[in-house]
Parts: structure tokens; sequence; C-alpha cells
């Protein structure tokens, strides 16, 4: 046994991750299986997973592939039929060309795309701009990583969008990133064209980069939302995240992509071929074969219907309830409503407990996204009809069996 020291224990761990608390939303989720398992008839509402069966056909070219022998490594930047369905994914639906050869990385699902990106530029220290509320991971990722997160105000008042003066107010000279995730993981809001090219301008005097995570991009219930690389000079100083999760009912698949400049993915393919070598090769060619198909296109706009209609029909019972207690605010886009409970003044995870103690449904804390989430509670439409319309009825009433204390 050595009995020297170098003056810290040999078993010290990374103290980055004492930075990173635990979110609310991990012991909701725990408490929910737990009441679940016990037998109780929790509606869960809490989850950002597509209740939709990913498209039988999708399942077929994956077996397809794996009997054709595609169950070893594969390559680590992503079959070239997949990086080019890819690249006319983004020509399509985002108006932008990519150079499917050194432009684009296949990635272990939209967090790992996120990963890659910001191994690609962040150094440490660097300040990394996330709007508050946001999907926690966006600041975790950039905590883990060593950089300093700066959350900057997207208050409700606002739209949850942060304006121009306060995205001008958190820069300093160490400012390295933006992170926009629109439309939003847990508001659905998404700004215009004018917002984002007046950010890329401000993005270019300030020689920031932009991380946008576009994961719900399809996903919007009226005009398709810009993407942050479409608008003009955006391309060479924006990294665009998106995967096949949320668009294709396809989370367990663990497939996305990082779209960027070719200077990006050469790092980001470095931090990928060093974290994962490569996305399953039969997972890839089923991803291919999803980007691709015309039917599995229809199968997603239909998905994206069946979401319109649950928000209507959560908007018809809004109104019909007319409670002062919960205030509900269309969502433009995602499969959330971030449901305003600020005129009970309770915190958002007491809301969340009582309700799911007293009305048996599973929420999340609008607290887990951020100091301007709280009073929020997120309520997923990624769940049956039945169950969204029995849910929220029944969180209504509830609300509306409240008292509002004054504190
Ligand atoms: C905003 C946002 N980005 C990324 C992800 C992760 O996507 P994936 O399952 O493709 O890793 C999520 C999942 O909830 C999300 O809400």
């Amino acid at each position: 046994m050595p009995t020297w020291s170098f003056g810290k224990s040999m078993t010290s761990l990374n103290q980055q991750f004492d930075l990173i608390r635990q979110s609310a939303t991990v012991a909701m989720a725990d408490r929910i299986l737990a009441l679940k398992a016990s037998g109780q008839p929790i509606i869960g509402l809490q989850v950002g997973d597509p209740d939709f069966a990913t498209p039988p056909s999708v399942l077929d070219a994956a077996l397809r592939a794996m009997q054709g022998g595609l169950t070893h490594y594969g390559p680590s930047s992503g079959y070239p039929d997949l990086r080019q369905a890819i690249a006319a994914k983004l020509q399509r639906d985002e108006g932008v060309a990519y150079d499917p050869g050194s432009e684009i990385l296949v990635t272990h699902g939209g967090i790992h795309a996120y990963y890659t990106a910001m191994q690609a530029i962040l150094n440490p220290g660097d300040e990394v701009l996330v709007p508050d509320p946001s999907w926690a991971t966006h600041a975790n990722m950039a905590t883990m990583l060593r950089g300093q997160v700066v959350r900057v105000p997207a208050p409700a008042e606002h739209g949850f969008i942060p304006s121009l003066d306060a995205w001008e107010k958190a820069l300093t000279p160490k400012s390295r990133v933006i992170v926009l995730n629109y439309p939003s993981n847990p508001t659905g809001a998404y700004p215009t064209r004018e917002y984002l090219q007046a950010l890329q301008e401000l993005a270019r005097v300030h020689d920031l980069w932009i991380v946008s995570d576009e994961v719900y991009g399809s996903l919007h219930y009226g005009d398709r939302p810009t993407s942050a690389a479409a608008v003009a000079g955006a391309k060479d100083r924006t990294l665009i995240v998106n995967s096949l999760s949320k668009t294709y009912a396809m989370t367990g698949w663990r497939v996305g992509f990082l779209a960027a400049p070719a200077q990006v993915i050469g790092n980001a393919l470095k931090a990928g071929q060093n974290s994962i070598t490569c996305v399953a090769p039969f997972i890839q060619k089923a991803a291919a074969f999803a980007l691709s198909d015309p039917a599995i296109q229809q199968a997603t706009a239909d998905m994206r219907a069946a979401y319109g209609r649950r928000r209507a029909a959560v908007l018809r019972i809004a109104q019909d309830l007319g409670s002062t207690k919960v205030l509900v605010t269309p969502p433009q886009g995602a499969f959330y409503f971030f449901l305003d409970f600020r005129p009970l003044k309770r915190s958002s995870v007491e809301i969340c407990e009582r309700i799911l103690d007293e009305a048996q449904v599973g929420l999340v804390p609008g607290s887990a996204f951020g100091e301007q989430g709280e009073g929020f509670v997120r309520m997923t439409i990624a769940a049956s009809d039945e169950d969204v319309e029995a849910g929220f009825r029944k969180i209504v009433e509830w609300a509306e069996r409240q008292s509002v204390e004054v504190r």
C-alpha cells in the first residue's frame, strides 16, 4: 500500500457532477412508477415519448438489415445512404443544403447529437447561454463538459422566448454558445423567422455558435417553424441537433443526427468514435428507410394530426370548465401543455405531488426546466385521447377544489 498522497483522495470523483442536480422529474417519475406498481390507476401525462407504435415497415427494414448480416460495426459517421437521406430531409423540410459527405454525423439519438455538438465546440470555462425554461439536459450537458451555464430568462410574459435584450444582457467576453430549442420542451413555443434573423446577427457580431435542438421541428400546429440554420448567413455558425425519436415514434431506437459546418463535424465524429463507435448498423438502415419512404412521411403527418386533435380537445375542455386557477395557453408545437398554476401560489413540485396523490395524474413540475418554470406544470399529449382528456379534466377539477392562499 503506498503511503504517499497527491493531496486528494485516490478515490475522488468528477466534481462537475456535484453541479448537476438530479431533477425533480426523476423523483416524480419514480413515485409514479411505484404507485402504478402498487396497482393505483394513475394516468401518466408526464412522459415525452409518443404513445404511437413505430410504423411496422420500419421494423421490417431493421429486420431485413439484421438478416442481411448488418450485425457488426458500421461506419462511425453513418452509412452514406442514411447521411444522404438526412441531407434530403433537411433540404425538403428546412430548405437548407448540407453536404452528406462532410456536414452530417449520425448519432445515438438527439441527446448524443447535442453531446457531440458541445464536445466539438466547447472549451472549459466557455459560457453557454441557455434559455430558462429549457429541457434540463441543455444546461446539464454544458456543465458536464465544463462549460459555464448562463440562464437567459424566457418568461411566460414574453411567450417563453428570450427578448433580444435579454440575450445581449447575458453576454460577456467568455460567451461562446447560444442554445436554442424550438419548438420548445416544455412550452411548445417557437419564434418567427425575423427573430431568428436578428439573433443570428447578434451571434455574428459577438462571434458565437448557435446550437439549435430541433427534435420537435416537425411537430407544429401552425406554420412550420423556421430552422435556425435557414436564415441568411446562419449556416456557418449553426449546429442542428435532430433525431427520429419524436417525429417517427422511434425514441427507443436511439438514432439522430448533427448537421453542422465540416470542421465541427470533424470534431464531433471524434467525440462519436470515442464514445459509441457507431450507431447500430441495422438501426441506421431502418432510419434511412423511415426518412425516405413516402408512406412513413404520411404516417408522421397522421401522428401530428392526432396530437392536433388532442390539443384541440384540451383547449375545448379548458374553455368549458373555465378555471381561473389553472390557465391554459395553446402550445404552438411539440406535444406538451405548460399549464399555468401561478394563481394557486404554490410550488410546482407541491402541485405535482398533490395532483398525483389526490387526482392520480402524473405530471412534471415546471421548476425542473428552470426558475421561469416555477408555478407551471408540464402535461404531455403524447398519451391516448382518453387519458389526455380524462387526465386534464381531473387536473382542472383538482385545481378548482383548491383555495387560493395568500403567502
Ligand atoms: C428538447 C429535447 N431534445 C432532445 C431530446 C432527446 O431526444 P432523443 O430521444 O432523440 O435523444 C429530448 C427528449 O425528451 C428533448 O425533449
